[in-house]
Formats: structure tokens, C-alpha cells, sequence
């Protein structure tokens, strides 16, 4: 691990004698010229293996505090026990932040690759990644005090960060216990946002988190999926009971059509036979029916209300867009129980960033209370919905791609090194479909702006 601000070298793992001699020697290699090396046992006399501590420098005080390991990366981990594979330490490059703030935080860094540190862990060579709002706003300081609580860390003690919820792979070690996925399979998946992300040359995810890619969809394209489609389903599947097996004929509504998350949930609610209406800007309208969707209302029109309600009120409402359509949300659903409206617009982290967990928590689901008793006078049910990494839901997700029913919509491909100008594409707000970042170079052709049969 390297230290972002004073360039140390920062390890922690399970380790024989013999082993800290050669890796003491990879490291000096790594490390910054000026930095020393130490090398500290910690072990009980009865311990084997010893558990060994090599940390840096002893100028990094204010920042990793000497000996502090790393919680949020899997530096060597136990790899010598879960993997199937020799563990070599080698170095990968990864985009970090080593605080909160604006563009200018993330930096590309040179660090250790990743390895297997649980039977249940799958590292994956990122081939491409996905860019999504909630990365911008991590990047920001967004949902730390809670995310800090679930790393278990001080604040402060999280860095370096590497961003990035999802991507497009193939699989280079996987722990012991890994059954469905081997070495050299494609994969796709989305990372528990607690963990180090994707955005970086290796990620380690979780058996559950990942599925095979579609055999049909190259790495760039396969990027643009996991993070949207976990959340929509989350959204429909799992909170709203919205499924194959009850949508066919029901009446959807989407709002924030055009986006990441709505370009996927068209097409979504359409392959599981919904009749699927979005809210977007006229200049999208092609491109939504191109996707499947049904109708297209013009988030700005006046007349939002009559359209909306021109073929009659909604069995399921996805708000993908923001809190605001909220009145409108329950002016146009069907008075029934089973009728949901799911929002992912939630003041949650929010809330909990600003008052603490107690408060915050108590706040939010005051809020929660509020707005499920409005919905409940209008004879609708409310619900937040969360992002969930979810590898059931990317198996099947990866079936629909197979059969054509979801299509990659790629507003724009940016090169690894340029991840910065992607961040700012997403931050600015009015992208049509996903943002995505292209890591190990596989050619990009045809979306230089989008994807061809969608953006013409
Ligand atoms: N709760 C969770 O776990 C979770 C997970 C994922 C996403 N989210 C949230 O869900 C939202 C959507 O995510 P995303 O990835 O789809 O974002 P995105 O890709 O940035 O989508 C933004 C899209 O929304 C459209 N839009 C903006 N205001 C609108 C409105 N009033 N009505 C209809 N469309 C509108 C924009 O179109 P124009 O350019 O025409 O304005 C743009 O195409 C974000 O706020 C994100 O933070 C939450």
C-alpha cells in the first residue's frame, strides 16, 4: 500500500520468516527512495504463522500513524492460505483519493495489486468500469460517517479510497471457496461500497457480488450495466415485488428515464412485460423508445400531469430523478396497497453525514414515517430503495443481455487515465445513459460518443 501523502509502504499479513525477507526485498523496490523499512513481529510465542507487521517510514506519522493496517483494501491479506494461486507480490495502479473534495482529489497511484484474503474472495482484472453519480459524490465525503462505521475506521482512517462500484473483467485468483467462477472466466460485477472499488487495474469482490458476463457484450459495454442494474433491481425486484412473474400487462412509470439508472430500468420493466412510461427531456425521447419504452413525457412540460395520466395511473413508480416529483408521484399511482412507489432519492446517508448515526437514523426514518403515511392515505405504499450488490441479479440480468433484451446505453468512453474528465461528465449532470472508463484498453470503436444503434 502506498501512503498518498509521504509515499510509504504500508503492509499487513500473515506471513513466514523466510517470506518477510523476500517481500522486504520487493518492497524496497517499491518504496520511496527516502523511505526506510521496518519490519515488526507481533506475534504470540504460539502463534504460527507469526503474525508480522512490515510498515514504513517513520516520518508518516500524521497520516497512517505508524503501524495502523489497512482496513478497507486487501493488501496480501491470507492469500498463501484461500488462494488457489501463488500470491507474488506484484504493483497494479489504482485511482485514490486521500481525502474529500473535488476532482482534484483523485490521483492515479502505483500501489500493490490486490490479492485474495477469503476463501470467498474473486480478484478480477478490470477491463472496464463504470462511472456512476454516487461516485462523485463518495469522492465529495458523501455517506462517510456511515461507511466509516461499517470499515470500522476513525474518520480520517479510510484513506487512501479507491472509487468505483462496478466493472467489466475477467478473473485472475479466487479463494478456495469459489465454486461458480474460475481463473480466465469474464465477469462483471458490482463491489459493496464498503470495500476498495473499481476504478483501479485489480479489484477483489465477493463471490456474491459477481456473475459471468454476457458472452455477448464486449468489456466496455458490460461495464455500463452492474451498479444500474443491482439498483433497479433492488428497487423493483426486491423491495417493490415488482417481478416477471406479476409485471406483465401492469403500468410502470420511471422518472429520470434518461439517465443511468432509467435507460437500464426501461429496459428492465419492459423484458418482464410492463407497459413502461418515462419522464425525460424531449431531446431523449428517441432514445427511450429505442430502448423500449412505451411513453415519453417531458419532465418540463406544464402539462406533466395530463400526460402522465393519459393511459391511466401506475401499478410501480421507480423516482430516479428527484425528491420533487414526489407530488406528483402520488397523484398519478394507483390507489392500492400493492401499488409502490420506490424512491432512490433518500436523505439517509445525508443525514446521517450531518447529525451522526443516532440522529441521523432517527431523523431519516422520521422522514420515512411521514411520507409512508402520505402514500398510505392516498391508498399507495412508499419505500426507499439502496443499491445492493446482488450476484442472482446479474446472473440473470446477464440472460436478458444474451437474449437482447438489455442493451448497453454508453453516453461516452474515456481512457483510463483520463478518469478525472469522466468524473466531470457525470458531475455535470445531463448524461444520457452511462459513463464509462476504459482500463485495460480494449478497442473503444463505435463509442466515441455512445452507443451507435442508440445515439444516432
Ligand atoms: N439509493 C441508491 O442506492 C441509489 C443508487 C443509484 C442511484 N441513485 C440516485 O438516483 C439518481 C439517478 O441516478 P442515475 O445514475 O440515473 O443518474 P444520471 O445518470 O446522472 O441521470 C441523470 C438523468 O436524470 C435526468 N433528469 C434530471 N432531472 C430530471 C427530472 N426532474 N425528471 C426526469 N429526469 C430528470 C437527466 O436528464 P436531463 O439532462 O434531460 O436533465 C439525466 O439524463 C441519482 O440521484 C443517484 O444518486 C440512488
Amino acid at each position: 500500500m502506498v501512503c498518498m501523502r509521504q509515499g510509504c509502504v504500508l503492509l499487513s499479513k500473515t506471513i513466514s520468516f523466510r517470506e518477510v525477507l523476500h517481500r522486504k526485498s520487493m518492497e524496497s523496490s517499491l518504496r520511496n527512495e527516502s523511505a526506510n523499512v521496518y519490519v515488526s513481529t507481533k506475534a504470540k510465542s504460539n502463534t504460527r504463522p507469526m503474525r508480522l507487521m512490515l510498515f514504513s517510514s517513520s516520518i508518516c506519522t500524521n497520516h497512517c500513524r505508524g503501524t495502523r493496517p489497512i482496513h478497507n483494501q486487501a493488501v496480501y491479506g491470507r492469500s498463501r492460505f484461500y488462494s488457489t494461486q501463488s500470491a507474488e507480490p506484484l504493483t497494479s495502479s489504482a485511482w485514490q483519493i486521500g481525502k474529500y473534495g473535488g476532482n482534484q482529489v483523485l490521483q492515479m497511484v502505483e500501489t500493490l495489486k490486490p490479492t485474495v484474503s477469503k476463501p470467498h474472495d474473486v480478484l478480477i482484472k478490470v477491463y472496464a468500469a463504470s462511472v456512476n453519480p454516487i461516485d462523485v459524490r463518495t469522492r465529495g465525503g458523501y455517506g462517510a460517517a456511515l461507511l466509516n462505521k461499517a470499515r470500522r475506521v476513525k474518520p480520517g482512517d479510510e484513506f487512501p479510497l479507491t472509487l468505483g462500484r462496478d466493472c467489466s473483467g475477467v478473473v485472475v485468483d479466487v479463494g478456495k471457496g469459489v465454486k461458480d467462477v474460475a481463473v480466465d472466466d469474464e465477469v462483471w460485477t458490482s463491489v459493496n461500497a464498503v470495500k476498495a472499488g473499481c476504478h483501479a487495474e485489480y479489484v477483489v469482490c465477493g463471490m456474491e457480488e459477481l456473475s459471468r458476463k454476457p458472452k455477448n457484450l464486449t468489456h466496455i459495454e458490460a461495464a455500463s450495466i452492474p451498479y444500474v442494474a443491482i439498483t433497479n433491481w433492488s428497487a423493483a425486484y426486491a423491495v417493490a415485488k415488482f417481478r416477471p412473474q406479476n409485471a406483465l400487462g401492469k403500468r410502470a412509470l420511471i422518472f429520470g428515464g434518461s439517465g443511468g439508472i432509467g435507460t437500464f430500468g426501461v429496459q428492465l420493466l419492459n423484458a418482464w412485460g410492463a407497459n413502461v412510461t418515462v419522464t425525460c427531456s424531449e431531446n431523449a425521447f428517441d432514445l427511450m423508445y429505442r430502448l423500449g419504452a412505451h411513453h415519453a413525457v417531458d419532465y418540463k412540460s406544464p402539462n406533466i400531469l395530463q400526460e402522465l395520466l393519459k393511459h391511466g395511473k401506475y401499478d410501480f413508480i421507480l423516482n430516479a430523478a428527484t425528491e420533487a416529483v414526489e407530488d406528483l408521484a402520488i397523484k398519478v399511482i394507483k390507489e392500492k396497497a400493492y401499488a409502490k412507489y420506490v424512491t432512490l432519492i433518500t436523505p439517509f446517508l445525508n443525514e446521517i453525514d450531518k447529525k451522526g448515526p443516532l440522529l441521523g437514523g432517527l431523523s431519516s426514518s422520521l422522514e420515512l414515517f411521514k411520507k409512508s403515511r402520505k402514500f398510505a392515505g392516498a391508498g399507495a405504499t412508499f419505500r426507499w430503495a439502496f443499491a445492493q450488490p446482488n450476484g442472482f441479479a446479474l446472473k440473470e440480468v446477464a440472460k436478458l443481455a444474451e437474449d437482447g433484451k438489455i442493451k448497453p446505453a454508453i453516453d461516452e468512453v474515456f481512457d483510463y487515465q483520463d478518469l478525472p474528465l469522466a468524473f466531470k461528465k457525470v458531475e455535470n449532470g445531463h448524461t444520457r445513459g452511462k459513463v464509462v472508463v476504459n482500463v485495460a484498453g480494449e478497442s473503444a470503436k463505435g463509442f466515441e460518443r455512445g452507443a451507435p444503434e442508440l445515439f444516432q
